[in-house]
């Protein structure tokens, strides 16, 4: 093409953009696109971080690529969009895609840390500041929330989830698109974001990343969905296909969920990318049979746009000319494409000027990030009130540990573009915060969190009986989370557990703080710990944070999105369980341990327990203590009977009961007691994050519309049904106090 006609087209475009007539540049654009042109928008290829291929380029000059993931040096994103607007046939700018899960320079806890704030305040704002620095590198789509309910602690990406929760995981991954997002896609700073993985991937067969799930569509719609649909009522710009095959059918290739559910059912408008290669997988999958085959299915199920396989580009002109695949389809979706562009802005500004946007790392980004980790941490276990410790009267402090000081694995996993050089230590912070006439001394121990060498444990020891208290740092590393690092145990690994016993035998006592991408199942060391603060991969601003929080500048406040197994065997155990027709009690538990020999097995409870271990977890969902206590009284509901369609008004008087100011999150739960569909014995349906002075007392007030009592029944309606109720309010989903309501239907 000449550069006439380039510059001609160009011209046209943002003429019609100036006129702000979205319609007007869309429509004129698809109807002057070839085939492969629209191929190409559907088409995300990656970048290559140093340079630009001259395929890459040529592809883009050809319009054969709608977007590029994965490239984040300025000057090259910049080059890539010019490449595209001034060098392309039709001049339409570039989707630049990137793994924003946690953080862009900035790193903050992961996502399960951060669902342990119950905060969406901090939620979105750790998204708003990751998208303003990941815009300062021209990437305006990240691929996250990641709102897959996890209720296995095996699976590695559990991490980047926001918990087992569907209501939890729902109004937090709400929370975090929206501070992608802004309330303007178009205003600088504002990046596009991705609701993944539809749909029901963190169902994986034990754990194991990427397997097969098989969940009924009851329990689908119930639980997998809700936060997809919000997330899609939210405005969220776009959802990504998961990898794996739900009930027979690989998600991308699965028509039912992308057509049948999310554009009918729920009216979505946006865009569905496919994950990395899975339209190609679907032959892999045994789904398809063969990478022509695989367009087809992906195509028609309603992926929008195919990540890094080509099978779109090489196959779809000719399943179009076959009438295989229908060209409205295309169209669609290539509209779709070109509408996030434009709602980004795209066509009037493609390229990114970085000194607009406030300076990744600036000290406001990284307070924000050390509220964050503050907020995230749970403390599990405080012995005789331990913590805080108290900085004045303590003469020696024992750090031990390999994550003490290690500025990598407190960042956790997804965290491409953050630098470990930023990250400040527990150890460097620990140091900081306390005088210099306190002695500390910092035992490594271990070279890494899996090392089985205890060559280092003598020197721990040594250390831990000259100290006054033993602060342990331990945990997992980033690498034993995350994407397709799932775990079949989830002890604390390596020789971990040998270390606890060695210093829990000098009679110093001792603080665990651990670090990790999931649960771990730590019942066997609780007993010789005096203090256990579970801190997730807590991101840059870990050591603050920590500091803090141990010596009680700040008072730990998270709570578990996710509950906590005594044993790997116990998985899944969360705590929206179905009561089952044989529910274990305390009266009928009987352990191996006190059945009698050859006895007739009669004498068993017949419950549904396991015989080697406890039916209650080690922690429960919604757990986490303060440094203050907290009472709950005078539940009150303004009415114990109410109409369908009316709203129960709740509340209960909170007091801070003790003598050191702290926040709760006041858990509001219900359990409808008898249903079309059996319901779990407890449903998390609201909650607050309250902050009281030491001795202050506040109402909390909530409201309950019986909408939000709705599930999906045996014939697949959304409905509230009439009947009994019991409500509780309290610190955790095992505690609070109880009410009953009844709704009827006149
Ligand atoms: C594969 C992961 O499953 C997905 O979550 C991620 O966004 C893409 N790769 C892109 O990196």
């Amino acid at each position: 093409m000449s550069s006439n006609l380039l510059i001609d087209s160009a011209n046209k475009i943002k003429s019609c953009a100036e006129s702000s007539n979205q319609p007007c540049i869309l429509n004129s654009l698809m109807k002057r696109m070839t085939i492969e042109e629209k191929m190409g928008q559907m088409s995300q290829f990656f970048g290559h971080g140093e340079h630009i291929s001259e395929q890459l380029a040529e592809s883009i000059r050809q319009g054969r690529v709608g977007s590029v993931l994965n490239e984040v040096r300025l000057d090259i994103v910049n080059e890539l969009q010019r490449l595209a607007v001034e060098e392309s046939r039709l001049g339409i700018p570039l989707l630049i895609g990137r793994d924003v899960i946690h953080g862009f320079n900035t790193i903050f806890p992961i996502p399960l840390g951060q669902a342990a704030s119950w905060c969406t305040a901090t939620v979105k704002q750790c998204a708003h500041i990751s998208a303003l620095e990941a815009a300062t590198s021209g990437v305006n789509w990240t691929f996250a929330p990641m709102i897959d309910i996890s209720r296995d602690p095996r699976w590695g990406r559990i991490a980047e989830s926001l918990g087992e929760d569907p209501y939890l995981c729902s109004v937090l991954g709400v929370a975090m698109l929206q501070g992608f997002q802004g309330d303007d896609l178009q205003k600088n700073g504002s990046i596009a974001a991705c609701a993944k993985h539809f749909a029901g991937y963190g169902a994986a067969e034990s754990g194991r990343d990427y397997s097969t799930t098989n969940i009924p569509e009851n329990e689908l719609r119930n639980v997998y969905l809700p936060p997809f649909k919000a997330a899609a009522d939210a405005g969220v710009a776009t959802f990504m296909s998961a990898f794996s095959d739900l009930n027979g059918v690989p998600a991308s290739g699965n028509k039912w969920l992308m057509t049948d559910i999310l554009r009918e059912e729920w009216d979505y408008q946006g865009f569905v990318v496919s994950d990395w290669e899975s339209v190609v997988q679907l032959t892999t999958h045994g789904f398809s049979e063969d990478n022509k085959d695989a367009a087809y299915e992906a195509a028609n199920a309603g992926i929008d746009m195919e990540m890094v396989s080509t099978t779109y580009l090489d196959h779809l002109p000719d399943l179009l000319a076959e009438g295989r695949v229908n060209i409205k389809q295309v169209n669609y979706a290539v509209t779709k494409i070109l509408q996030l562009k434009w709602q980004l802005g795209l066509f009037d500004s493609p390229y990114t000027d970085a000194n607009l946007l406030p300076k990744p790392l600036n000290s406001e980004h990284l307070q924000v990030a050390k509220e964050a980790a503050i907020k995230s941490c749970v403390l599990l276990k405080n012995a005789n009130n331990i913590l805080p410790l108290s900085a004045e009267s303590l003469s020696s402090v024992a750090i031990i540990g390999p994550l003490a000081d290690d500025p990598y694995e407190q960042l956790g996993t997804w965290i491409f573009d953050g630098d470990s050089k930023h990250s400040q230590t527990c150890l460097t912070a620990i140091k900081q915060l306390l005088s210099a006439q306190v002695s500390i001394d910092h035992v490594k121990a271990m070279e890494t969190s899996r090392s089985h060498d205890q060559t280092g444990f003598k020197q721990a020891v040594e250390s831990a009986i000259a100290a006054d208290v033993a602060v342990l740092i331990l945990g997992e590393e980033s690498i034993l989370s995350g994407e397709a690092h799932c775990r079949a145990e989830i002890n604390l690994p390596g020789c971990q557990e040998q270390l606890i016993d060695a210093i829990a035998q000098t009679g110093t006592p001792i603080v665990l703080v651990i670090m990790a991408g999931r649960p771990l199942t730590i019942e066997a060391i609780l007993p010789k710990v005096d203090a256990v603060l579970f801190a997730w991969h807590p991101g840059t601003m870990a050591g603050p944070a920590i500091a803090d929080l141990l010596f009680g500048k700040a008072s730990p406040s998270g709570k578990l999105p996710v509950t906590f197994p005594r044993k790997v065997g116990q998985v899944p155990i969360y705590y929206g369980q179905k009561h089952s027709g044989k529910p274990a009690t305390e009266a009928t538990f009987v352990h191996m341990d006190d059945i009698p020999v050859r006895s007739p097995q009669t004498s068993l409870g017949m419950a549904a327990t396991h015989l080697d271990t406890h039916f209650s977890p080690l922690f429960p969902f919604g757990f986490g203590l303060s440094y203050t206590q907290f009472s709950y009284q005078d539940l009150e509901l303004n009415n114990k009977t109410i109409h369908l369609g009316e709203t129960l008004k709740i509340r209960v008087m909170l007091t801070n009961t003790g003598d050191a100011d702290g926040e709760e999150i006041v858990q509001l739960y219900i359990r409808d007691l008898v249903g079309s569909v059996t319901r779990p014995v407890k449903e998390l349906k609201d909650f607050k994050r309250v902050k009281l002075a030491a001795g202050q007392s506040e109402w909390v007030s909530f409201d309950l519309s019986t909408d939000k009592l709705a599930f999906y029944d045996r014939n697949m309606q959304l409905k509230t049904e009439p009947g009994q109720f019991h409500l509780w309010l309290g610190g955790c989903s095992q505690t609070g106090l109880r009410h009953e309501f009844e709704i009827i239907n006149e």
